[in-house]
């Protein structure tokens, strides 16, 4: 029972200013809410017999705290960690220490931004990073979740 739940659920986590979609520098993250892509994100893993969970939080802890309760039970883990990507040893750890599959997606090319945006620490718990596709980078990686069940 467990194991066919974990097989047919994704996680969807964004982080913190995540919230502000689509209403945030637009001319960098687009006019798509965050409501939206959630809609279009649940949408397609539905067609494909998945479920998604979101999840979204400006809060360190509360996404730790969503990943130890959720990704025990989930096939894969899409997150946009917002700003902690560059410097959250803590939700390196968690991804970790859970073992759960994770995709990691930035909408902007992070690396062709600030400096201090050039350091994505998530990189060696990731088996993909999604990196200036835009939204269309979290359809990329739920793909590759369908891809590899
Ligand atoms: C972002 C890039 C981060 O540097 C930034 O802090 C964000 C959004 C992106 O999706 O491009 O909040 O993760």
């Amino acid at each position: 029972m467990i194991a066919k739940d974990r097989m047919s659920k994704i996680l969807l986590i964004n982080g913190p200013n995540l919230n502000l979609l689509g209403r945030r520098r637009p001319e960098i993250y687009g006019t798509t809410t965050l409501k939206q892509l959630e809609a279009l994100l649940t949408q397609a893993a539905e067609a494909a017999g998945y479920k998604l969970v979101v999840f979204q939080s400006n809060h360190e802890g509360a996404i730790i705290d969503f990943i130890h309760s959720e990704a025990p039970t989930a096939n894969g883990l899409i997150i946009n960690p917002g700003a902690l990507g560059h410097y959250s040893y803590a939700i390196r750890d968690a991804i970790e220490a859970v073992g759960v599959r994770t995709i990691e997606v930035h909408i902007s090319d992070v690396h062709v931004r600030e400096e201090f945006r050039h350091v994505l620490v998530l990189t060696p718990v990731c088996v993909q990073q999604i990196i200036g596709q835009g939204i269309e980078g979290y359809h990329t990686a739920l793909r590759w979740f369908l891809d590899h069940p």
